[in-house]
């Protein structure tokens, strides 16, 4: 008689990976696709805006996911994904966002993609909004400071779940919606150049983004009954730098304006916290009454990136400032970091579950979670592969502490771990900021042949799915540290 593995994980727990439309589809101007905020941002959040798109923006032609999606998610299936996350690129459906009719090609394109995702038994996970909203919203309307980008948004939305609700079963509103308060042009197509943006301006974008989310929400359990929609937050747990109770202050109040977005999707309102710092802040916001009862249609989970924790003092001469991605925050010093700085924390992602599940009840979900690393690409027996080590053990070391998470009781529905296959970087527009379980053949200076070949990990995360998680090495715990720079 054989005895059952242990694992925390449930059974029926979806696996699999995520992506975004503008980091691996290319195709950019293909099939009557217009522009997006993507195309004029060569070098990711840090860089400048080009007036057009330029041969140096490595998202033009990404991974060329449009041509080779049966491939792609073939590979997906043979690694046992039951869930693949992915977005719809909005101006492949609205070119400039504000059209009456949506592109017929663009729709055919996602019929495709998900048609070839139910030939595998893989279920969908879409972003209606991910970095890549049509580039005309943010010329002319100055992105989501304008309340017309609600309406544009609906319009979107219906169509979406109008065209894909008997295929399309968990949706998510905007990729990390609490990025807007630092990269207002990338997350929220505010054309306003950061510097001379008000704070009130910033905030009335949040605002319409929040009502555009609670929107979505209602009219998805409105057109499809059975479908879960979930909001998806940047989560990085905020630690105080040292035990001084004005540290301690410092990381709440660093970590509220975070849990201000969860707050209000998962409760309706806009919290008392926040409410204070509009005041203190001369933040004066138009918010109807339509807006606060449309607020009131909470989600159905929360879902969230996770890759790194920091720190937080009161301390204004501190120079500990960290590498993050989009948020700021300050270096831990006790944790190593990634070769492009970020701090690599697994017990964080244990501790933001038990947080996010304790404070909202909600079902969870990890739609990102990674290691962004340098790849070699060798041959072994033959085969050309890469000994990816440190990404098997960074990824081991986060679903152990998830385990222990769910071990907590906290209830979480699945794990997606980013850049299943390698795509462009998001925050430095690079291709060897790699994540992938699958290697692509692709430069920094766009040169490459993009042909796939399955890593070292590709086989991890194969057995780690099939034995839902008992696989997992508690041993290896140090593993991510010893792999690592300090
Ligand atoms: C998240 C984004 O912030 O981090 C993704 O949702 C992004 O789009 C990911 O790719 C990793 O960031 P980067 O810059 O390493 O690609």
């Amino acid at each position: 008689m054989t005895t059952a593995a242990i694992t925390p994980f449930p059974p029926g727990f979806l696996w699999g990976g995520a992506t975004a439309a503008n980091q691996l589809e290319g195709a950019y101007d293909a099939d009557g696709k217009g522009l997006s905020i993507q195309d004029v941002a060569p070098q990711g959040i840090e860089g400048p805006r080009t007036p057009a798109p330029t041969p140096d923006n490595l998202k033009l032609v990404g991974i060329d996911f449009y041509h080779r999606y049966e491939q792609d998610i073939a590979l997906f299936a043979e690694m046992g994904f039951k869930v693949l996350r992915l977005s719809i690129a909005w101006s492949r459906i609205f070119p400039h966002g504000d059209d009456a009719i949506p592109n017929a090609k663009g729709l055919a394109f996602y019929d495709r993609v998900f048609d070839a995702c139910a030939r595998h038994g893989i279920a969908p996970l879409v972003t209606l909004s991910h970095y890549e909203t049509p580039l005309h919203l943010a010329e002319q309307y100055n992105g989501w400071v304008s309340r017309d980008l609600i309406g544009f948004y609906e319009r979107y939305v219906r169509v979406l779940f109008d065209r894909y609700g008997s295929k399309v079963k968990f949706w998510l509103t905007f990729n990390e919606i609490n990025s807007v308060l630092h990269a207002p042009f990338l997350s929220g197509a505010i054309s306003t150049p950061k510097d001379q943006l008000s704070l009130s301006d910033l905030y009335q974008a949040v605002h319409h983004e929040l009502v555009a989310s609670a929107l979505a929400t209602r009219i998805a359990h409105e057109m499809i009954p059975d479908a879960k929609v979930g909001c998806m937050i940047l989560a990085m747990p905020i630690y105080p730098l040292t035990p001084h109770p004005a540290d301690v202050l410092a990381a709440m109040q660093a970590d509220h304006l975070n849990l201000m977005f969860g707050d209000v999707h998962a409760r309706g309102c806009y919290p008392g916290y926040a409410l204070r710092y509009f005041r203190e802040h001369g933040i004066t916001l138009d918010i109807t009454d339509e807006d606060r009862e449309c607020l009131t249609n909470t989600v159905d989970f929360v879902s969230f990136s996770y890759y790194m924790s920091v720190c937080e003092t009161a301390d204004p001469g501190s120079q500990r400032t960290a590498e993050t991605n989009i948020l700021g925050g300050k270096n831990n010093p006790t944790l190593k970091a990634s070769e492009w700085g970020w701090q690599i924390d697994p017990a964080g992602l244990r501790i933001v579950c038990n947080q996010f599940w304790d404070r909202w009840g909600k079902p969870l979900f990890v739609v990102e979670n990674g290691l962004g690393a340098k790849d070699r690409l060798v041959e072994v027996d033959g085969v050309r592969t890469v000994l990816d080590d440190a990404r098997i053990a960074y990824l081991n070391d986060h679903l152990v502490a998830l385990g222990e998470a769910i071990t907590d009781g906290v209830q979480v529905l699945g794990y997606t771990a980013w850049g299943c296959i390698d795509l462009v970087s998001f925050t430095t527009a690079q291709m060897s900021k790699r994540y992938g379980f699958i290697y692509v053949d692709r430069n920094d200076d766009g040169t490459g042949t993009l042909e796939r070949y399955k890593k070292k990990s590709f086989d991890w995360y194969a057995e780690v799915i099939a034995t839902n998680g008992a696989s997992l090495r508690r041993e290896g715990l140090r593993t991510t540290a010893s792999c690592l720079s300090s």
